[in-house]
């Protein structure tokens, strides 16, 4: 794992998130595409991989015997069956890495064989642009070292934290799901033009341009989004006008329920 251009990678499941992560990877340059591989028992989802030259399989053995660093990309109900699957093929040298939405460290450790290196990820969808935001927690075998490696690693795929496990869940819900909720303000508030006679195609873009800016503008401005709100607010003006809209609608009651919502779903899944 020292050298990053050595890693051979795995992705067991070839969803939507295993092709996210690998995408970012494998846009960094740093890893070559015959050094990822990845397995899922149909074909439905392989060809996006093959056209990156990545190699697939059916085996979920294969990709642990090909690989140190294996992603768990499987729903989180399926990871059970999965791991007990692939534990025979796991050796201390190998680092298992879970996306599954609610299963705890614990629950892995426990799942997995003895002394087993296993870090959680909590990943969301923009991996696949290089925009995502993603959460590493590190099991008891996994040492702040594997954490910074794999952080350097992911680092092509957006904003990587590493921290307690205590955060993943609320993670998920932040980001995980939040890229739901925002794709649901972008819609309402192409809406709203549409509604004032704006052609629906145009409306959407601006959106999605709005969306993007704005968030571009918080991310690299360096300034709290009340400020950013402010400034834009002039006395007696239109944002002002819509913003009382805003709040009459309970946009940020809203808002705070549906990751509070996520949150706990996310806590539910693993206890299931
Ligand atoms: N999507 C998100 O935004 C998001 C965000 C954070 C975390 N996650 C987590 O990421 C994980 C994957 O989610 P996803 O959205 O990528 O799911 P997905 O698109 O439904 O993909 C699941 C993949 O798992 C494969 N699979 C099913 N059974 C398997 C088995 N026994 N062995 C190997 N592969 C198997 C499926 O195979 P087929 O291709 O044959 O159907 C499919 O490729 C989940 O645990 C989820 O909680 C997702």
């Amino acid at each position: 794992m020292e050298n990053l251009s050595q890693l051979k990678i795995g992705f067991i499941g070839a969803g939507n998130m295993a092709f996210a992560i690998s995408q970012g990877i494998l846009k960094s340059g740093d890893i070559p595409p015959s050094s990822v591989i990845v397995s899922a028992p149909s074909k439905n989802n392989f060809a996006r991989f093959q056209a990156m030259g990545v190699a697939v399989t059916h085996s979920n053995e294969e990709v642990v015997d090909f690989s140190c660093l294996v992603f768990l990309a499987v729903k989180p109900h399926l990871l059970p069956t999965v791991i007990n699957g692939i534990s025979e093929h796991i050796t201390p040298q190998h680092i298992i890495v879970s996306m599954a939405a609610g299963i705890t460290l614990a629950t892995l450790e426990e799942l997995l064989p003895g002394g087993s290196r296993v870090m959680r990820l909590m990943p969301n969808l923009p991996c696949m642009l290089q925009e995502g935001a993603l959460l590493l927690a590190c099991g008891t075998g996994a040492s702040q070292e594997v954490g910074a490696l794999l952080k350097t690693l992911l680092c092509s795929c957006g904003l990587v934290e590493v921290g307690p496990e205590t955060w993943i869940d609320a993670h998920t819900g932040l980001s995980g799901s939040g890229v739901a909720f925002v794709y649901v303000f972008a819609e309402a508030l192409a809406d709203g033009a549409v509604k004032m006679g704006m052609p629906n195609t145009l409306a959407q873009r601006i959106a999605a341009q709005t969306i993007l800016g704005a968030g571009r503008l918080l991310r690299d401005g360096g300034k709290h989004p009340a400020q950013l709100r402010a400034e834009v607010c002039t006395p007696g003006g239109t944002t002002i006008h819509g913003l009382h809209a805003l709040e009459k609608g309970g946009l940020r009651a809203a808002t705070m329920g549906a990751v509070e919502a996520a949150t706990l779903r996310a806590s539910q899944l693993g206890r299931k």
